[in-house]
C-alpha cells in the first residue's frame, strides 16, 4: 500500500523496512529518508503525509507516523492465522521455493583421496556440501554434487612400488586404507635413507599413467577399496553423490586442455614444468606439466571445469574445498577466464577453515591422520551413555544413539560461519542445553512429546486470537522468516544462517515451554480453545525445525 501511495518500487520498500526497537513503536517500520530524497521534503513531513493516507487492511490495523519513521501496527491474529496455516499446509514442503526452476547448480564436495584416510577436513567438505546441495533443491534447482576424488597423480607411483615391496594381500583385503597408509608413509621415511626410490616411485607412476597392465590392476584394487571404505562414511551420513568422477576421469581430457593453453600462447617452460605465468595478476604461476610428462593437478582441475560446463551447462558451480586450497582456485578460475570461458565468473571456491582436534581426540590419531570412522564411533558411544540414563523405555536406543551422535559432529560443522576455524570438543558438542546438534533434536523431541500427550487433532480454525502473548508472536514471527534465511543461506553459501536460525526457534520454544511449567497453566490448557491455538502453534515449529534439521544433515529422533 505503501508503494501505491508513493509510486516507489515495492521491492525497493521491502528492503527498507525495519523492526522498530519497542512494542509501542508497532510491528514493522518504515524510514523515510529514502523517500524524503526522492520528493525533495523532510521524512517526518513524508511520514505524517502518508499516515494520512492510508487505511486499514487485512493485515494492518493501523498506521501511524513517528518522527521520521511510519510504525505499522499488524493484526496479529491474522498473521497468526495466515504463518500457521501456511506451515501446516506445507509440512515439510514450507519454505521451498521454485527460484531455481530449470538452473543446475555443481557442488564438488567431499572429494577424499584414495589409500588415504578420510580425513576431518573432508568431513567437513563433505557436511557444509551436502547441507548447500539440499538447500540449493530446497529451492528448486538441478543439483548435481560431485565426488572429485584424488585417484589420481605420482603419489600413485609411490603407493604401488610400496605394496610391491612390503605389501600383504590380507591385511589389504581387511584394512585396507590403513594398510595403504602405513605403506605410504613408510616409503617417504625410507625414501629418505634410499634417494634411488623416489625415481623408482616415478617410474611406476609412468607404468601406471601409460597403462601397464599390473600397476593399472593394482591401483583399481587400491582404488575400489577405498571407495567400499568412504561408502561407509557416506551410509552414516547419508550423503550421495549424481556423479562420483574423480581426477582419473579427466585422464583422457588433458591433452585438450594443454592444446588451449597452447593455442592461446598461455604456456611457458619453466624449469621444472610447463606453467602459466600469472604475475601479471599477482598469483603464482599454475603448474600445468612435470618435466617428466606427468599431468597435475591443476591441469585435471582445468578439464574438470572444462567438461562440467560442456556436461551440465551449470548457472554456477561450487568447490567444496579448504581453505589451504585458496590460491589453487584463484589461480583455476584465472586461467579459466584467460581461455576466455565466459563462465568462469560462475565458478566459487566455498572455503572453509581448519578443523582442531581436542587433546583427546590425538588418541584417535595414527600419524598425523585422524580416522573418521572412530571419530564417529566415540560420538556416538557417548551420545548412547547420555540418552541412556534417563529414558530406559526409549524404544530405538541404538537409532537414536546414533541419530544424536552423528548429529553432534554434523552440527559442530554447521555452528559458525564456514570460514570460522572449529574445534571439536566432546562436551560443547554433545552439550543438550548448549548450542548444539543434540540440543535441537531433543527439543524437537520435547514438541512432538506434547504433541502426542495432546492427542488431537488441530482444526483448521483453530483461534488465532488466542496467541496473543509477545512470546507468541515472536515465535510466528520467525516461522514467517523461514524463506528468508533460507535465501540468504542460498546466497552466501552459508548452511550457518540454518544453524542459528533453528538455534533461536529452539529458544523462542524453550523460553514458551518454561512459561507453562505451572500445573494450572499448561500449554495443553484445561480451556480447549487455547490448547489448540497453542499446540498449531508449537506444532508448526516442529515441522520447520525438523525440515530445517533434515536440510543440515541431522535426523531427528520424535523420542529421546
Ligand atoms: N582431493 C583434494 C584434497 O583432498 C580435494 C579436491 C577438491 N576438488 C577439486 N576439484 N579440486 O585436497
Amino acid at each position: 500500500m505503501v508503494s501505491a501511495a508513493t509510486g516507489v518500487d515495492r521491492l525497493q520498500l521491502t528492503g527498507l523496512i525495519e523492526s522498530p526497537p519497542s512494542e509501542e513503536m508497532g510491528d514493522l517500520a518504515l524510514p523515510c529518508f529514502h523517500l524524503a530524497r526522492v520528493y525533495k521534503k523532510s521524512p517526518a513531513a513524508i511520514a505524517a503525509e502518508l499516515a494520512g493516507k492510508m487505511t486499514a487492511t487485512e493485515f494492518v490495523e493501523r498506521v501511524q507516523a513517528n518522527g521520521p519513521y511510519l510504525n505499522f501496527f499488524l493484526r496479529r491474529e491474522k498473521i497468526a492465522a495466515e504463518i500457521i496455516r501456511e506451515v501446516r499446509a506445507g509440512g515439510d514442503n514450507y519454505g521451498k521455493s521454485d527460484i531455481g526452476l530449470g538452473k543446475t547448480v555443481v557442488i564438488d564436495y567431499s572429494s577424499p583421496n584414495i589409500a588415504k584416510p578420510f580425513g576431518i577436513g573432508h568431513l567437513r567438505s563433505t557436511v557444509i556440501g551436502a547441507a548447500l546441495k539440499r538447500i540449493f533443491l530446497f529451492q528448486g534447482y538441478n543439483v548435481v554434487g560431485i565426488n572429485h576424488l584424488g585417484d589420481w597423480g605420482t603419489q600413485f607411483g609411490k603407493v604401488i612400488l610400496a605394496y610391491k615391496l612390503w605389501g600383504d594381500d590380507g591385511i589389504l583385503q581387511e584394512n585396507p586404507i590403513e594398510h595403504l597408509y602405513d605403506l605410504y608413509v613408510r616409503i617417504h621415511q625410507e625414501e629418505e635413507k634410499d634417494p634411488s626410490l623416489t625415481h623408482k616411485a616415478r617410474e611406476e607412476f609412468r607404468k601406471l599413467e601409460g597403462a601397464d597392465s599390473e600397476n593399472f590392476a593394482l591401483w583399481k584394487r587400491f582404488s575400489d577399496l577405498s571407495k567400499r571404505e568412504f561408502d561407509k562414511i557416506y551410509a552414516m551420513l547419508r550423503v550421495q553423490f549424481e556423479a562420483t568422477a574423480g581426477e582419473s576421469f579427466y585422464n583422457d581430457k588433458n591433452a585438450r586442455v594443454e592444446k588451449l593453453l597452447h593455442d592461446k600462447g598461455l604456456l611457458r617452460e619453466s624449469r621444472e614444468a610447463t606453467i602459466v605465468d600469472l604475475e601479471k595478476f599477482g598469483l603464482q604461476p599454475m603448474l600445468v606439466k612435470r618435466s617428466d610428462d606427468a599431468t597435475l593437478y591443476a591441469t585435471r582441475d582445468l578439464a574438470a571445469a572444462i567438461y562440467r560446463n560442456e556436461t551440465y551447462k551449470f548457472h554456477k558451480m561450487l568447490y567444496v574445498v579448504g581453505v589451504a586450497q585458496s590460491l589453487h582456485f584463484q589461480q583455476l578460475f584465472k586461467v579459466l577466464e584467460l581461455l576466455g570461458c565466459s563462465w568462469a565468473k560462475d565458478c566459487h571456491h566455498v572455503s572453509f577453515g581448519w578443523v582442531k582436534l581436542g587433546d583427546e581426540m590425538m588418541s584417535t590419531r595414527k600419524g598425523n591422520i585422524v580416522f573418521l570412522e572412530d571419530v564417529i564411533s566415540k560420538a556416538v558411544k557417548l551420545a548412547r551413555e547420555i540418552i541412556g540414563k534417563g529414558r530406559p523405555d526409549l524404544p530405538d536406543p541404538e537409532g537414536t544413539a546414533r541419530a544424536v551422535g552423528i548429529g553432534a559432529v554434523v552440527f559442530t560443522d554447521l555452528a559458525f560461519r564456514r570460514e570460522t576455524d572449529i574445534s571439536f570438543d566432546w562436551d560443547r558438542m554433545l552439550d543438550f542445553g548448549g548450542n548444539s546438534g543434540p540440543y535441537l533434536q531433543y527439543t524437537h523431541a520435547r514438541i512432538c512429546s506434547v504433541v502426542r500427550k495432546y492427542a488431537r487433532a488441530v482444526s483448521e480454525k483453530f483461534d488465532s486470537s488466542l496467541l496473543i502473548l509477545p512470546e507468541e508472536y515472536a515465535i510466528i514471527k520467525k516461522l514467517g522468516n523461514f524463506h528468508e534465511i533460507i535465501d540468504k543461506a542460498a546466497e552466501e553459501f552459508e548452511p550457518f544462517h540454518i544453524s542459528s536460525y533453528l538455534l533461536e526457534l529452539c529458544g523462542l520454544f524453550n523460553a514458551y515451554y518454561q512459561r507453562y511449567k505451572s500445573p494450572d497453566d499448561r500449554i495443553i490448557s484445561a480451556d480447549a480453545g487455547k490448547a489448540e491455538s497453542r499446540i498449531a502453534l508449537i506444532d508448526s515449529i516442529r515441522y520447520v525445525l525438523h525440515s530445517g534439521l533434515t536440510i543440515l544433515g541431522l535426523t531427528a529422533p520424535e523420542i529421546m
